[in-house]
């Protein structure tokens, strides 16, 4: 009997200020963090993997890097994380390259294999795959034919049905279905940036979108608006006969947000 499973831990925009004073939408992100991470903390899963999808820092300052990899080392398991809008790759890869994590790139398991994609345009809120970052996809997906597959980006390759958001999706989106079209043994494509819950499917593939740390956006609103949602993270669970389960977990409502 094939025992494998993998337990995979989301944590998406976390938006962490160098400076504690930092509000995004009047919300003190690392308390909110810190509570998110006592969450999963006293949950009863010991995960494997950590997967940090991007806009780690609300202004890219070091300070906030730092501080969250001071923060997810309660966590002592392996760590990878991609840029998102928010991030400044060359300032965010040297700093979580020296604390040991993983920055893009791809992780292989005996069973499964994560591709961790790069869709992060400097000075712009939309998201692009650059060829090299598309040229890699195509290779780790054709180095491990018929290998479940997840890949990992922090913008949204689909639209959410709303309007301001649909404005910062992943621009060549098409291309990165090119290219994924042409591997079944995609299982799931999962993102960041969209600050909410979304449990999809496109031709078979498992589409996930998973709430922010902090603040939560309106779903299909034609304009920004914040949801009154708490924060939280999602559970990804593998197992060896390429079948996935997930869920997300979020703080109990009358959390405080500071
Ligand atoms: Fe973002």
């Amino acid at each position: 009997m094939n025992k494998f499973e993998l337990n995979i831990l989301q944590i998406t925009d976390t938006h962490i200020f160098a400076d504690p004073a930092g509000r995004l939408g009047g919300m003190d992100t690392s308390a909110s963090f810190l509570k998110v991470l006592d969450l999963v903390l006293n949950s009863p899963v010991n995960f494997d993997l950590v997967l940090v999808t991007g806009d780690l820092a609300a202004e890219s300052e070091e300070g906030a890097y730092h501080w969250l990899i001071g923060q997810l080392a309660a966590l002592n398991t392996t760590v990878a994380c991609l840029p998102g809008n928010h991030d400044v790759a060359t300032r965010m890869e040297p700093i979580v390259n020296t604390a040991g994590w993983q920055y893009c790139g791809d992780i292989v398991t005996t069973q499964w294999q994560v591709i961790l994609l790069d869709s992060a345009v400097p000075g712009a809120a939309y998201g692009a795959l650059r060829e090299s970052e598309l040229l890699r996809l195509e290779r780790c997906l054709s180095a491990h034919a018929g290998m479940p597959t997840i890949v990992v980006l922090h913008h949204n390759p689909v639209p959410m049905d709303s309007r301001w958001i649909d404005t910062m999706t992943l621009r060549n989106a098409a291309a990165f279905w090119s290219v994924v079209d042409q591997h079944a043994h995609v299982r799931c494509v999962v993102w960041g940036h969209v600050h909410q819950n979304y449990d999809s499917y496109r031709n078979g593939v498992r589409l996930l979108a998973t709430p922010s740390t902090c603040v939560q956006f309106e779903a299909r609103s034609r304009d920004f608006a914040l949801a009154p949602l708490a924060p939280g993270f999602r559970h990804l669970r593998l197992s060896g006969d390429g079948e996935l389960s997930t869920h997300v977990v979020r703080l109990a409502k009358n959390h405080r947000n500071a």
